[in-house]
């Protein structure tokens, strides 16, 4: 049966450890909803250069704005079989932790921790 795996990128370093996430998830077959934060934005544009973002998002099966607190990975009847935060900073990592759900990174990462 077909994964289908959130994957949140947010503002650390490593944004090619998220391309490489990404790539391996969709070759294994898994169904990717990617949602990549405002920092995220920042990081990638520094480390992968200003195609960063577009590569990561042609390579993701979906793609959900960070600010989009009404898309399907914000319910927890959307059904999936869990979430990779990668790269993590220490803002999501902490927001995450305290559960405060203030964009769709953190609160798909609630959803996914309480389902
Ligand atoms: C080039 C660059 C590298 C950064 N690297 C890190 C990092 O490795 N770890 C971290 O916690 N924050 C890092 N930051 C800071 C975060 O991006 C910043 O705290 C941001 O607000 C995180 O927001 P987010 O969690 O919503 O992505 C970096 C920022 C920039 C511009």
């Amino acid at each position: 049966m077909t994964k289908r795996i959130i994957v949140g990128v947010t503002g650390a370093s490593g944004s090619v450890l998220a391309l490489e996430t990404v790539r391996q998830l969709v070759r294994g077959g898994a169904e990717t909803h990617l949602v990549t934060s405002k920092g995220a934005r920042m990081t990638i544009a520094h480390e992968l250069g200003p195609d960063g973002l577009a590569q990561l998002v042609s390579l993701a099966n979906h793609t959900h704005s960070h600010q989009d607190l009404a898309a399907p990975i914000a319910s927890g009847s959307f059904r999936t079989d869990g979430m990779i935060v990668v790269p993590c900073s220490m803002r999501t990592l902490a927001a995450m932790a305290h559960g405060l759900g203030d964009n769709l990174v953190t609160r798909a990462a609630d959803v996914v921790l309480k389902e």
